[in-house]
């Protein structure tokens, strides 16, 4: 292992999600009073939407301003209308952006809907706008039973880019139940994990027993393109908040 990522094991999901928030408003309000934008990745999944309640509350309260807050989604699926029940926009409105101060030209999210032969120019521009805004501040990752963050799946490596990806069997196994009655799409388009790595600060939370293994083997397997997040390991500042059933065999290997 070439970094040493912080873990913090707490009781549950709320607890997770509260520790979180804490920190993401430290960085909000920072770059607030340094008079500078704040960059955010962020992830959609169920992970993170206590997350985005507790964000959407304190602006509520007057106490949390987000119009220095620009944001870029970490992936959505491809194709996908905006308006689709099951996009990655309708999400990110209906559990955060409608609610809060955020100008519309700051939010970013992988078009769902470009032409079949333009998706690798919106990749770039894509990438580009991340550079254009002097990067990735603090990128929130939720992680996928396969060990994929964003939507990097097993074979994505630390070199990968914002780009257009195939979803695997457990990713779309895993989505079924979002989807209903719809077909769950073959693929995305997903920030690259090299994009991830490049962020000032990375937080990873997960919760869950179902998530045990992989948070494990995420931690202590020596990184390799079979599972995505354990490149996590060699970035500098990165934070992995648990409860206590995902930080189950984690725990169980150090006691
Ligand atoms: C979605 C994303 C994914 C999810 C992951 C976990 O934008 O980036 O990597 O974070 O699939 O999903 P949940 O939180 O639903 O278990």
């Amino acid at each position: 292992m070439s970094g040493k990522p912080q873990v913090i094991v707490l009781p549950d999901a709320h607890a997770v999600a509260a520790a979180v928030t804490q920190r993401l408003v430290a960085r909000i309000n920072e770059s607030r009073e340094a008079g500078q934008p704040c960059v955010l990745g962020l992830p959609t999944g169920k992970t993170p939407i206590g997350v985005y309640h507790h964000l959407v509350h304190l602006h509520r309260e007057g106490s949390l301003d987000f119009s220095h807050v620009v944001t870029f989604n970490l992936d959505e699926y491809y194709p996908m209308p905006a308006d689709s029940p099951h996009s990655y926009h309708r999400f990110m409105h209906h559990h955060l952006f409608d609610h809060v101060s955020i100008p519309p030209a700051h939010i970013h999210i992988p078009d769902g809907t470009v032409d079949d032969d333009k998706v690798a120019d919106h990749a770039r521009w894509y990438e580009q706008q991340i550079q254009k805004h002097g990067g990735l501040d603090v990128v929130l990752l939720g992680i996928g039973r396969n060990g994929h963050i964003g939507f990097n799946e097993p074979g994505a490596g630390p070199e990968t880019r914002t780009r257009r990806v195939q979803l695997g069997a457990t990713t779309r196994t895993d989505a079924l139940a979002d989807f209903m009655d719809a077909a769950v799409p073959r693929e995305a388009i997903s920030m690259g994990v090299g994009t991830m790595l490049d962020a000032r600060e990375i937080i990873l939370m997960a919760t869950g027993a179902h998530k045990a293994d992989i948070i494990h083997q995420a931690l202590t397997m020596t990184p390799d393109v079979t599972v995505p997040a354990s490149f996590l390991q060699s970035h500098p500042a990165v934070c992995v908040l648990l409860d206590e059933a995902a930080a189950q065999v984690l725990n169980h290997e150090t006691a």
